[in-house]
């Protein structure tokens, strides 16, 4: 273990907690990663959700070597015709449904909700923005003012005055689907909540979600940040669920690895941020062309290895052999986005080191201190999730 870098890294490296993980990496591949002292974890969080083809994806590296010996950045982004760009954004336009044709390159996730968003209130020309409560969007201020109440308030309370006209209602919540009026420009929600600790859609919310949102003109916004590629066993969560959003924000796998995000919506909506006014939305590194390489590749190695065909038989069977392990209380799962539900903190912050001292990486949700999360790469081979089930069953045994 080095005790300078430790040191350095807690003086000059700008902190997010008082208690950061301070494994240090050395490696990575497939799903797993590795220390300098060559200390293997079994990567269960995928850098929340994004390493979805696997560490050092072959394919993803050669295509980021490829394109940074050909070109970085040129220009702000929306200038020029930078080919992976085009391609990608084609590939994504072709799988998404609605229509949703016309994808806005940006850096982020939190940037893809606040472009999402401007473009809901541009689009609509009304003020009111609804999202739900226990919802996570991103820590910027207008991400953070969606972040739903009452439970976004310990992050938000510091930094107010966010954003006015907001509102949160209950996800799942069919009574309050009526809080959506004439006046809301948009609705943001998660189809499945990451955040909130796995929860899934209510038989029939989202349909009811999509049919209020168009009585009243709402637009409706997807944030398929988590869900995206394949992570809940379809290649979005909008089509496992079968309902198509007005605006669509995807980040994390969206880039493959690589810092990408994006909101996508049809043509004719999104030419309004080109108009009254021109440059509606600015970013410079928006949609970088290595970014859109890396993406394209691990798109083609989802696609070309039917990945995403396979997520629900790998979920369903680590659901199977981690809800019979001792103290387990339930399993809330979407594909390869599971909490596996603990019911005590202090049992969770316990499970946390004994998973760490036991090669396991592992985590909590923002909103849930109660159970621990499964978001493997979606290549996990049956035998490590095996492994990894024994090795989750020796902690919980000794907890
Ligand atoms: C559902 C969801 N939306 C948005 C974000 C924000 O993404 P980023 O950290 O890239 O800004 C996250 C990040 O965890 C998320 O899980």
């Amino acid at each position: 273990m080095n005790d300078i870098l430790r040191k350095q890294f807690l003086m000059h490296v700008g902190q997010t907690s008082p208690s950061p993980m301070m494994i240090e990496v050395a490696r990575a591949e497939g799903t797993f990663f590795y220390t300098p002292e060559g200390k293997r974890y079994f990567d269960l969080v995928a850098g929340v959700s994004v390493n979805n083809v696997g560490h050092g994806n072959r394919k993803v590296i050669e295509a980021v070597q490829r394109q940074a010996a050909d070109y970085m950045h040129i220009m702000v982004y929306g200038e020029m015709i930078e080919r992976p760009q085009v391609e990608y954004a084609r590939r994504i336009a072709a799988l998404l449904p609605g229509g949703l044709d016309s994808v806005y390159f940006v850096n982020s996730g939190a940037e893809a909700v606040e472009g999402a968003l401007k473009l809901a209130k541009r689009h609509t020309r009304r003020t009111e923005m609804i999202s739900m409560r226990r919802a996570y969007h991103g820590s910027t201020h207008g991400a953070m003012s969606m972040m739903g109440a009452p439970e976004g308030e310990e992050w938000k309370a510091a930094f107010r005055p966010l954003l006015p006209d907001v509102r949160a209602i209950d996800y799942n919540s069919f009574e309050q689907l009526g809080l959506i009026t004439e006046r809301t420009a948009c609705v943001l929600c998660e189809p499945v909540q990451g955040e909130a600790g796995v929860r899934l859609p209510a038989p029939g919310y989202l349909q009811a979600l999509r049919k209020r949102c168009d009585e009243v003109g709402a637009m409706l916004i997807f944030d398929e940040i988590q869900t995206g590629l394949g992570r809940t066993g379809e290649m979005f969560a909008c089509l496992k669920y079968g309902v198509a959003p007005d605006i669509i924000c995807l980040a994390k796998a969206f880039g493959g690895g690589m810092p990408l995000g994006g909101f996508v919506a049809r043509h004719e909506v999104m030419s309004d941020l080109t108009t009254d006014p021109a440059l509606g939305h600015i970013t410079t590194f928006g949609g970088h062309p290595v970014s859109c390489a890396a993406a394209l590749a691990a798109l083609d190695y989802l696609v070309d290895n039917r990945i995403v065909e396979d997520v629900e038989r790998k979920g369903a069977l680590f659901e199977k052999l981690v809800s019979q392990c001792r103290g387990v209380e339930e399993v809330r799962r979407s594909g390869l986005l599971m909490a596996v539900e603990l019911g005590s903190s202090e049992k969770l912050y316990r499970i946390m080191s004994l998973f760490a001292r036991r090669g396991i990486m592992s985590d909590w949700f923002l909103y849930c201190d109660t159970a621990f999360r499964i978001s493997p790469p979606l290549t996990i081979a049956d035998e490590e999730i095996a492994e990894c089930c024994s090795i989750i069953e020796s902690c919980l045994d000794d907890l």
